[in-house]
Parts: C-alpha cells; sequence; structure tokens
C-alpha cells in the first residue's frame, strides 16, 4: 500500500511539474513569438563538444536532461553525436521534435516528454550526460544526480551548467555542487561562465566531470 502511495505521489509531482512547464512554455510563446532558449547552443555545450571530440569521443550516445526545445540536440546531432533528449514539458518536446526534422537530423535524434528523476531506460547506457541549467529546477538534486549516475556509463562524462549562488533565485553554491557531486562523479574543473537571459545576467557554473566505477 504504502508503496503504490508512494509511486502514485511521484506520478502525481512529475504530472504538476509537466502542467507548470507547459504552461510557462506557452505563455511564453504566446507573448514573445520565438523560442525561449534562443536558436543557438550555449557557449558552454560548444566548449564541452570539443572537449569530447579532442578525447576523440565522436559517435557518443548523449542524454540531454531537460533538453527543452532542443538546441543542444540540434547541434550535437550535427555533429554527430546520436542524442536522446528529455524533458517534462510535452511543449517543449513538440518543438524539438519540429526542429530537429527541419534541421534533417531526425535519425540522430530521439525526444520524449518524461521526468529525468526517473529515466525510463536501463543502466550503463549513455556515453555523456548534458545537463544545461535542468537541476537548478529540481527539487531532489540528490535522487536526480543518483539517477543519472545509473543510466551513465562509468567513467563517461557528465557536462552540467548550473546557476551559481550569484543570482538573486535558483542558484546554488560551488560548496554545494560540490557536496552533491563527489558520491557519484569525479570532478575534473569548475569554470564560471556569465551569460545574459532575456537582458538579465546569468551566473553559472559549467563542471565537466566524470562518472565514477560503481563499487
Ligand atoms: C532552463 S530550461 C533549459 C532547457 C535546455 N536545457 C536548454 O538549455 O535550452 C530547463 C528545462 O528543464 C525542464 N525540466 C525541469 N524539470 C524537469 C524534470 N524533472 N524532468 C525533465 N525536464 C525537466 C524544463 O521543462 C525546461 O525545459
Amino acid at each position: 500500500m504504502n508503496l503504490i502511495t508512494c509511486k502514485t505521489m511521484k506520478k502525481l509531482s512529475s504530472l504538476l511539474a509537466s502542467l507548470i512547464y507547459n504552461k510557462i512554455y506557452r505563455d511564453f510563446y504566446q507573448k514573445k513569438k520565438r523560442l525561449m532558449w534562443g536558436a543557438n547552443p550555449s557557449s558552454a555545450v560548444v566548449q564541452f563538444a570539443e572537449f569530447l571530440m579532442a578525447k576523440g569521443v565522436n559517435e557518443a550516445f548523449v542524454l540531454d536532461a531537460g533538453c527543452g526545445e532542443g538546441r543542444h540536440a540540434v547541434y550535437l546531432a550535427k555533429l554527430g553525436f546520436k542524442v536522446y533528449g528529455i524533458d517534462i514539458s510535452s511543449v517543449a518536446i513538440e518543438k524539438a521534435k519540429k526542429w530537429i526534422t527541419e534541421a534533417g537530423v531526425e535519425y540522430k535524434v530521439t525526444l520524449e516528454t518524461g521526468d529525468v528523476t526517473r529515466i525510463k531506460c536501463k543502466d550503463y547506457v549513455f556515453d555523456v550526460v548534458i545537463d544545461i541549467n535542468t537541476i537548478n529546477f529540481i527539487a531532489n538534486k540528490r535522487k536526480y544526480l543518483a539517477e543519472i549516475s545509473r543510466v551513465l556509463k562509468p567513467e563517461g562524462y557528465f557536462f552540467l551548467k548550473i546557476l551559481s549562488d550569484k543570482n538573486k533565485a535558483h542558484g546554488i553554491s560551488k560548496l554545494e555542487v560540490n557536496k552533491l557531486l563527489n558520491p557519484f562523479f569525479k570532478i575534473l574543473r569548475i569554470e564560471e561562465l556569465e551569460e545574459v537571459w532575456e537582458g538579465i545576467p546569468q551566473y553559472q557554473y559549467k563542471i565537466f566531470a566524470q562518472s565514477l566505477q560503481p563499487s
């Protein structure tokens, strides 16, 4: 009974989150008549793709966790990567599906509406995972990172762009980042980055990490 209740609660919380994000996306499109995250990849993802290619990781299977409208899925697919994008918002996923078709990379990209804290796939499936500002909006960050570590192959690369505590809302400190990642990943480097979104400066950390071997 408890198990059923717990599962039902998790499903309800995913459903609620999907309704909220769908509303956020719909309201944005109605007001601004353009993509919320823009038509270009973040410079951080461009840098990470260069890092992967320099390591000889060219045809990796990449999970884009919280892929939004698909700007990184399209970019990485054009470089030759195979991409699996998950987002809780079906509205964002519909945009992403349209975009990958227009870009002619639909054979390289699979997109699903879903919750990245409960990924429907086997263990150790992905060579690489990217999270571009998704983790900030996830309540149970530790559980989420455990899930990422479950689906990422041992020594697979994890690239995280996360709002830092220099921001007024949603950000987390470097100490907290370290504490959260340490049980699951070896941090290779953390760099600071400042970006502007809708005229507002966004302070970020770019984190290059690698999945630890399961003990
Ligand atoms: C700041 S946006 C970034 C979108 C995309 N990564 C990009 O850079 O263009 C964060 C995204 O995370 C998604 N998201 C939030 N919580 C999620 C969850 N539990 N599972 C899957 N996606 C989630 C939101 O719908 C949103 O698209």
